[in-house]
């Protein structure tokens, strides 16, 4: 559950004016929160139908708790959107860039194109000396080479100076980590900047305060900075993936990865987050930023100490081929060397998005696998709660249908790939008298599996 702010603070005093470059989930989820927490704020993309949307109170993304977020905020005047970097450049004391850094096309290295332009045009425009703050997910070396790109486009001596500041939300929970870090890490390369930088995260720490709670804050240098981003997603992956390849050990042995996972989980130096064997893991950050980090790594020398990041990645696309391999077992449809045949299977596929809670469907392998499905010729009917505008648009091959019921009617195989709670909370029973069959494959290992083969299905888990 999120909590929104009761009383934010008046204390403005120390609260300098803050802008948000690029208004996609991190952009806009900061300005809303900055916002909430007392600052005025600006949000600002190129995107006029997207700062449209947010300036009228609409939220193109769906993301729990925010939309009333903007709403209340923007009635408190703390808060507005826009297109004009001139207004933007006049506004802030301190602009945070938060546009995206997506994959090189054809390539495993991160595309900086975004940020480059977005610098060099706020630069353009500035007439006084402010911060600049990285926030995006970038190559280490970045910050020195958004500093080179500052001092070339802005008016001599002018003294701009970039800082660096990491951000860890998690799509889903993104308004909690925002205004709940875990811990704030920052770098600077001034006294000034660095007083600054504590001014913009005050809010948090007095919110903290007034919670009993403490938010370690970590100040450092840009290279450390930018590292701890790529370090925090890699590890994230590694021990996915390290769980997804005991769940194949798991399945060739009978062993069960879900005991396994909990039983390593109660070690603390090990912790029991992350380690849910599965589909694998996707999104807009996870498998890019680990491509980009061994990319990077390759091109500072020391790629050999990054190859098992390679191997994470393989381990977590292979997923998706065991996946279907799993389905037409299920179907009892040989694979063959290309696959297997799936003609005539109706195939009740429950989930796009690349995780529950999210309209987000970049690198879903929800999404990947029931394209694979269809390209073995399953007839896939695919359901999703908030993901299905957006998977209709990456894959027309499949059809759609707005309810679980249409789904799940006359299913040969029912596949439960995303832990939606509507997912989750399936009744056996009552799925078992919609199914032509009653065949199961839980890609979210989130049930029990006694309590399906008790109602007469064949399950199938991952790694179970
Ligand atoms: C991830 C990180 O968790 C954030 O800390 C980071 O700030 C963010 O990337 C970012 O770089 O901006 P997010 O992409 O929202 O956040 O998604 P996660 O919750 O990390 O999940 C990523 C994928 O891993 C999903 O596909 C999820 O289903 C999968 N996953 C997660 C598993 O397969 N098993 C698990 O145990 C946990």
């Amino acid at each position: 559950m999120v909590n929104a702010i009761q009383t934010p603070s008046q204390n403005t005093t120390t609260r300098p004016r803050i802008s948000f470059l690029g208004c996609g989930y991190l952009g806009a989820t900061y300005a809303i929160c900055f916002a909430e927490l007392g600052y005025e704020v600006i949000g600002y993309d190129v995107d006029a139908a997207k700062i449209e949307a947010f300036a009228s109170g609409v939220l193109p993304i769906h993301e729990p708790g925010l939309p009333e977020l903007l709403k209340k905020n923007l009635e408190t005047g703390r808060l507005r959107f826009t297109t004009d970097v001139k207004d933007v450049a006049e506004f802030a004391d301190v602009h945070f860039i938060c546009v995206g850094t997506p994959q090189r096309q054809g390539e495993h290295g991160a595309d900086l194109s975004y940020i480059e332009s977005s610098v060099v045009e706020l630069s353009a425009h500035l007439t006084r000396k402010v911060l600049i703050v990285g926030k995006s997910t970038v190559p280490v070396g970045t910050a020195s080479w958004v500093q080179e790109l500052v001092d070339r486009h802005t008016p001599e001596g002018l003294g701009v100076e970039v800082g660096w500041s990491p951000e860890f939300l998690q799509e889903s929970n993104a308004m909690h980590d925002v205004l709940r870090p875990n811990r704030i890490v920052y770098a600077a390369q001034s006294e000034w900047a660095s007083r600054l930088l504590k001014d913009v995260h005050r809010g948090i720490l007095e919110l903290a305060a007034v919670e009993d709670r403490e938010v370690p804050v970590v100040e450092t240098d840009l290279a450390t900075a930018e590292l701890v981003k790529v370090a925090a997603n890699a590890f994230l992956s590694t021990k996915i993936s390290f769980i997804n390849a005991m769940a194949d050990l798991c399945e060739v042995t009978g062993g069960d990865v879900a005991d396994l996972a909990k039983a390593i989980g109660y070690d603390q130096r090990i912790g029991n987050k992350f380690l849910r064997a599965g589909i694998g893991f996707g999104g807009g950050c996870l498998p890019k930023d680990i491509r980009a980090l061994s990319a990077r790594a390759g091109e500072l020398g020391v790629g050999e100490s990054f190859r098992f990041l390679d191997e994470v990645d393989a381990v977590n696309t292979r997923r998706r081929s065991q996946v279907v391999r799993h389905v037409a077992d299920l179907a009892e449809r040989p694979t063959g060397p290309n696959g297997p045949d799936l003609s005539g299977v109706r195939v009740a596929y429950l989930g796009a998005t690349f995780k529950p809670d999210t309209d987000d469907i970049r690198d879903s392998p929800a999404l990947a696998i029931a394209r694979r499905l269809r390209a073995c010729r399953a007839d896939v009917v695919v359901y999703d709660p908030e993901g299905l505008e957006n998977a209709k648009s990456a894959a027309p091959e499949l059809s759609f249908v707005k309810t679980l019921a249409e789904a799940v009617a006359g299913a040969d195989v029912v596949c439960a790939m995303v832990p939606w709670e509507e997912f989750r909370t399936l009744d056996p029973e009552a799925l078992g008298q919609q199914v032509a069959e009653r065949r199961i494959l839980d890609g979210m290992n989130a049930f029990d599996p006694a309590q399906w083969t008790k109602h007469g299905w064949t399950y199938k888990g991952i790694g179970r």
